[in-house]
């Protein structure tokens, strides 16, 4: 079942005509307020910067991500939220501008080391985009596709096993299972981004990462995709971008408040969204910015 909202509804702070101001940190202090750092992370990043050439998108972000937990990242467009999201799986080496510096270990591996090969890192490092983007493949080829070129099954059957374990795990296999090669972009909008679920998952990934998932999505199918995010966070860790805040409360046990490319604030989901720390965390999730 989805948490209800009630417990983590954004606070109503005004009070009459006077606001009420609760927020201990100034409008100010670009520091990262609230609990960035935790005991074992799964992904640790230290002082990260990230350059569009001369422009600075992301200023010095430090943050853990803890194992089996779903993070949300929060803030107004253009804050930096996807620019952070690529650099865990250096999926910003694809753009030729971008530059990245600091450090960011996945467990105790640097993924920024110049021995790392990106295309096993972004099969444990797996992302799900915004609009759902499955191959002009059948839907057989779109998940199995990942675990052949990465070698993961030497027989047939123990691709078929892939594939269905993988479609099961992202709850589309029953609708999909008498249909397997039939095209991927047959599919509806929530069927296709399970689809690209169940690709990330089948390469066998630790971290999860989600930009927006659900923004292309109606009710339906987006409630679909926040039970399918509960249930994965029992086996992954998941990092998801998103616009919705409800979202982000129902989904997530921390989120993260980003503001023109600084981290204002960590913490706990349900304290950030009841008590923020940062007069700027308090002004975004009250409506009065962004
Ligand atoms: N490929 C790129 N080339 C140059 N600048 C970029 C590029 N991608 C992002 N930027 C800039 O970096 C900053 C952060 O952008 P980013 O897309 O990470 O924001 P965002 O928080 O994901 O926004 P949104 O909520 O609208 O998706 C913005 O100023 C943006 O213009
Ligand atoms: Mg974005």
């Amino acid at each position: 079942m989805l948490q209800t909202l009630s417990s983590t509804t954004p606070p109503v702070i005004e009070s009459g005509n006077q606001t009420k101001t609760r927020a201990r940190v100034s409008r100010d202090d670009r520091n990262t307020a609230g609990h960035p750092f935790v005991d074992k992370p799964r992904m640790s990043c230290r002082d990260v910067n990230v350059y569009y050439g001369d422009k600075k998108a992301i200023n010095s972000v430090s943050i853990d991500i803890a194992e089996n937990e779903v993070l949300a990242m929060i803030g107004p467009s253009g804050c930096g939220k996807s620019t952070f999201l690529r650099c865990l799986n250096r999926m910003n080496d694809t753009i030729a501008i971008c530059r990245v510096d600091g450090t960011i270990k996945l467990d105790d591996q640097d993924i920024y080391d110049k021995k790392i090969d990106v295309v096993p890192l972004r099969a444990q490092v797996g992302m799900v985009f915004q609009k759902p983007n499955p191959f002009p493949k059948s839907i057989y080829e779109n998940v199995a596709y990942g675990p052949r070129i990465h070698g993961l099954a030497d027989a047939k059957t123990e691709l078929d096993a892939i594939v269905e374990r993988s479609l099961i795990k992202a709850g589309l296999w029953d609708e999909v299972k008498d249909r397997l090669d039939q095209p991927g972009t047959g599919l509806s909008g929530g069927q296709q981004q399970r689809l690209c679920i169940a690709r990330a998952i089948a390469v066998g990934p630790e971290v999860i990462l989600m930009d927006e998932p659900c923004s292309a999505l109606d009710p339906i199918a987006t409630a679909t995709i926040e039970e399918l995010i509960s249930e994965l966070k029992l086996q992954y860790t998941i990092v998801i971008v998103t616009h919705n805040m409800q979202q982000a409360a129902r989904v997530s046990q921390r989120t993260a408040y980003f503001h023109l490319g600084d981290l204002l604030e960590v913490g706990q989901t349900d304290k950030l969204f009841t008590r923020p720390s940062h007069q700027l965390t308090e002004d975004y999730i009250t409506g009065r910015f962004g």
